[in-house]
């Protein structure tokens, strides 16, 4: 693990993988009550690529978030690649990952060669959404972290590969435990501010990447998809059978989607 001291103290934790050691980077982002480890299954196929993958603050190792929200977010990744002296990347982020993604396109549009979005979307959240996010910071801030996860993530796999894998989505919501509820919290809210991001795809310089899982119960493809038309060059696929988390559920799949978009991004 590596760090990156922020200007206002705090620490953000990221690793650096991949035989690729002079090419502009792949950097990859976490969604929601997660941290860099959800990349793990997709690393063994992507060992050619040069890759960057940061614990967005508050989550993992990295410390609480200073500034609010998806920019915030956005600002911490800036200052992971300005310590390492990476001009341009080829982002890419899972679900909340990629609402920072955008964030990031809004803010920094010269320092991308590429934007991914990894079942996410540009929407903002509908008043429903805000409602559940609401009351997911009531149940957390009454202490109710551990029943909060445990419902979270289960419903994020498509019902056959949850069924077959219990394991899989045990692991995935005892990590989801260790974060921090202070972090989550922050997250919901940071999440429920943001803004559209649909005019980003709009005037977005670099390509776009959309992976959509076909049985997404947070981002259902339909929408989602006709969104990618706004890029100018979009790269769009629909993975069959798929639920929100298609790095366990398709991973060398989406390995070879993204080695494929990251390869063209920076030729
Ligand atoms: C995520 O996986 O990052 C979240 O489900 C995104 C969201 O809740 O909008």
């Amino acid at each position: 693990m590596k760090y990156t001291l922020l200007a206002n103290g705090r620490r953000l934790a990221y690793q650096t993988a991949g035989r690729s050691r002079h090419a502009i980077p792949l950097v990859l982002l976490h969604g929601f009550c997660e941290d860099q480890q959800l990349w793990a299954p997709l690393l063994p196929h992507l060992k050619s690529a040069r890759l960057l993958s940061i614990d967005l603050p508050g989550f993992g190792g990295s410390d609480l978030p200073l500034a609010p929200g998806m920019d915030g977010y956005a600002e911490a990744v800036c200052a992971v690649l300005n310590e390492r002296g990476i001009e341009r990347c080829v982002l890419a982020g899972h679900s909340m990952g990629g609402y920072t993604a955008l964030a990031f396109a809004r803010h920094f549009p010269e320092r991308l060669s590429g934007l991914g979005l990894i079942h996410s979307h540009p929407f903002a959240d509908d008043p429903v959404r805000k409602e559940n996010r609401r009351r997911g910071i009531e149940l957390l801030q009454a202490g109710k972290k551990d029943a909060y996860v445990a419902q979270l993530f289960p419903g994020l796999f498509a019902p056959a590969f949850a069924q077959q894998h219990p394991k899989i989505v045990e692991a995935v919501i005892a990590r989801g435990r260790r974060q921090p509820a202070a972090g989550i919290i922050a997250a919901l809210e940071g999440m429920m501010d943001r803004p559209d991001g649909l005019e980003i795809l709009q005037t977005l310089r670099c390509p776009a990447l959309m992976v959509l899982g076909e049985e997404d119960s947070i981002i259902p493809p339909n929408e989602a998809l006709r969104t990618a038309l706004a890029a100018d060059i979009a790269d769009l696929h629909l993975l069959p059978g798929v639920g929100h988390m298609g790095m366990y559920e398709a991973g060398p799949s989406l390995a070879a989607i993204l080695l494929k978009f990251w390869q063209f991004c920076i030729r």
